[in-house]
């Protein structure tokens, strides 16, 4: 795993969309991986100022709440059209987030899958990691599923979204996600990590053996891994 130290936030964004940049001039058709949450809106913010061409690229976002209706502010879907997609010349066709809609939440998956695969697969997968080190919303949990599905939000989780919603009632209790081996399959993954409410997370990423309590050391057995981190998250090692 590759670290990039930074010093602020807005280091961690400004370096992020520097890599999208490279691989989205290296591969004008790319398949980009993208998450939602506080860690990459300073970096959608730059990449809106880097006028880049995406009408090539292909994005698929690793979560939505469940249930959620594409129009509640905070949905995922509402959250990527402010914070992107509404500011840039993607394809409406080359955009792929999961359904909070849905009913039939296995076919979602299921076809979640498929279109991944279809694309020819992630070149690049944006990733933040929660304070008890999921990603997408991989919890912590005895086992960790492999594709797309369905998931409980822990408590945690919950507590920890509520800053977004009304009250913690309101948060959803569920998600689709995809699931590790489909974050694993991108081929360059970038984890963005900034403020020390991340530091217990990245420590146990850097220091612990992989184990599921951990969803987020489940990366190191990836080759191209780049940790994008301010020295509140990375602490003092
Ligand atoms: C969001 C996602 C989550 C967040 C994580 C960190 O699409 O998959 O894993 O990346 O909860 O959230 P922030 O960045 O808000 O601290």
């Amino acid at each position: 795993m590759r670290i990039i130290l930074c010093d602020s936030y807005k280091e961690i964004s400004d370096r992020a969309a520097e890599l999208i940049c490279a691989q989205i001039t290296l591969k004008p058709d790319c398949v980009l991986g993208l998450a939602t949450g506080s860690s990459p809106i300073g970096m959608y913010d730059r990449l809106a100022e880097m006028n880049l061409d995406f009408s090539g690229v292909t994005t698929f976002n690793l979560d939505e709440y469940y249930p959620i209706k594409r129009d509640n502010d905070q949905s995922y879907y509402y959250f990527m059209q402010k914070h992107l997609y509404s500011r840039v010349n993607l394809r409406p066709e080359n955009i792929h987030i999961p359904s909070g809609e849905c009913t039939d939440v296995e076919r979602e998956c299921r076809e979640y899958e498929e279109k991944i695969q279809a694309s020819g697969g992630i070149d690049l997968q944006v990733l933040g990691i929660g304070m008890n080190g999921h990603i997408g919303f991989n919890e912590p949990d005895d086992s960790l599923n492999t594709k797309t599905h369905l998931t409980d939000l822990t408590e945690s989780t919950i507590t920890a979204n509520s800053r977004f919603f009304d009250s913690e009632d309101d948060v959803p209790k569920q998600a689709i996600t995809m699931g590790i081996s489909t974050i694993l399959s991108a081929k360059k993954i970038i984890l963005l990590a900034s403020g020390k409410e991340k530091r217990h997370a990245i420590s146990a990423l850097l220091r612990d053996e992989i184990n599921t309590e951990i969803p987020a050391t489940m990366l190191k057995v990836h080759p191209d891994v780049v940790l994008i981190c301010d020295r509140e998250a990375y602490g003092d090692k």
